[in-house]
């Protein structure tokens, strides 16, 4: 019989029979007739073990002379064995070494974030990346299924642009042939032609913001998830929010308890979150509980992170703000027709302090009302013309929203800063690798 090719996160299935592996060295150590080599697949970490008894005198001294990072092809049986992970290890009949190699830079000691991250290339093979980098994964199959689930189709906008959703401070600007281009900040307004043509679509593509500052939680590269409803009130957005959120969080617990613990996250921390029932604040109420917590903050200012982090810590899963004035935030928005100083719109604050991770609006559908809106954010409005003629010709209540998804695995993941929740980070000060 052919001796089966596996991965360790099937060896359940495998157990007292031979298989072959296809492994990375991560760390090894012996005590003279025994060797504990510890392993990654790609799939998980996992320990095996070489008994000098078992093998070729030959065979036994190169496996001395392994060095991590060395690539090898195994065979062996798997045993079953409490104290790993899984329950198994592998137990070494033969090998075949790939490569051997010497002075893999990052070992199994502390290093510096700046090392680590030039070393990005070669750090994503650790532990922790490897965890944080398989969330993304199922988060990604995650969101995309619950928006298929509910009937909404992928739409994407382009990444190139000759106008600023956003406001114009934080655009990267770009010579294109002999003229200007922008690179995106937001697909939200080809997200409302879509919405216009299939009425609900989701786009999900990179963005970029010029931001100045060094934050915990900006990168200047990020992907955004930006659905776009027709016919949606900014009540049923909210729904569809939270149960995103829900959901998402649920299928990472459910299938990420290994890439977890790896980190070190508590699940019952996030297990709230899948409980759903939200509390939704008004800014107003927000700026009262900030200013009876004496906290410095006046009315008609935009919240801080610190802000955020205060609100956002008085809750066990996301809340929602709803509401702000109108002076904070795009011109796209819908004004609340019970009070035109604020748009109806909305940002989910993640909790533990995480604060923002969505911001989401009704978006103001009568033609003229949006041309002066327009106007008066001192755009040029030939830039808009093809934006507005979606109220020209058949014009909806239509609502949407965008979640920063490295902003969402930051709290999922509980990291100290965005930066460890994408493969390859771009800050104000970090273009490689
Ligand atoms: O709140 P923002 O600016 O909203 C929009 O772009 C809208 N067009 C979305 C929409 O309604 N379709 O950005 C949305 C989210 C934020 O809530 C945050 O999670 C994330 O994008 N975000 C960033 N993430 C990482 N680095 C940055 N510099 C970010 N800026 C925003
Ligand atoms: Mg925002």
């Amino acid at each position: 019989m052919m001796t089966k090719l596996i991965s360790i996160k099937d060896a359940p299935k495998y157990v007292d029979q031979e298989v072959k592996m296809h492994v990375w060295l991560t760390d090894k150590r012996s005590s003279g007739k025994i060797m504990f080599l510890q392993f990654r697949d790609g799939t998980a970490f996992f320990q095996a073990v070489l008994l000098k008894k078992n093998v070729s005198e030959e065979l036994f001294e190169q496996a001395k002379n392994l060095r991590q990072e060395a690539s090898l092809y195994v065979t062996g049986t798997i045993n079953k064995d409490e104290r790993s992970h899984f329950g198994y290890e592998l137990q070494i009949s033969d090998f075949q070494v790939v490569t051997n190699n010497d002075g893999y830079p990052i070992g199994n000691k502390e290093h510096g974030i700046d090392f680590l991250l030039d070393h990005r290339h070669l750090w994503l093979r650790s532990k922790r990346p490897f965890a944080i980098m398989k969330i993304r994964n199922v988060a990604f199959k995650a969101i995309v299924d619950y928006f298929e689930d509910n009937g909404f189709i992928k739409f994407d906008a382009p990444i190139l642009m000759h106008s600023a959703p956003e406001g114009t401070t934080e655009l990267f600007h770009i010579e294109y042939f002999n003229s200007d281009a922008y690179l995106s900040q937001s697909g939200q307004l080809y997200g409302e032609v879509g919405a216009h043509a299939f009425s609900k679509i989701f786009t999900f593509g990179p963005t970029f913001r010029a931001e100045e500052s060094k934050t915990r939680r900006h990168l200047t590269e990020f992907w955004m998830m930006e659905p776009e409803m027709a016919w949606m009130h900014q009540d049923e957005s909210l729904e569809i929010q939270e149960g995103l959120l829900k959901f998402v969080t649920k299928r990472i617990l459910d299938n990420c308890e290994y890439e977890l613990s790896i980190l070190g996250r508590d699940p019952e921390k996030l297990r709230p979150t899948t409980e759903g029932n939200f509390a939704r604040l008004s800014y107003d109420e927000a700026v009262k509980m900030l200013q009876d917590a004496g906290r410095d903050f006046k009315w008609g200012d935009d919240f801080g992170a610190p802000d955020e982090a205060f609100i956002s810590e008085q809750y066990d899963r996301p809340v929602f703000i709803l509401n702000y004035p109108t002076a904070i935030k795009p011109f796209y928005m819908k004004k609340n027709p019970e009070n035109p100083l604020e748009y109806l719109c909305a940002d989910v604050l993640a909790p533990e302090g995480y604060g923002e991770i969505i911001g989401g609006s009704e978006r103001e559908e009568d033609y003229d009302t949006l041309k002066a809106q327009i106007e008066e954010a001192g755009l040029d409005l030939k830039d808009y013309e093809w934006y507005l003629d979606l109220r020209k010709y058949g014009s909806v209540p239509h609502s949407g929203f965008g979640i920063g998804f490295e902003r969402f695995l930051g709290w999922i993941c509980k990291l100290d800063h965005i930066r460890e929740a994408i493969p390859f980070p771009r800050l104000i000060n970090r273009l490689e690798p």
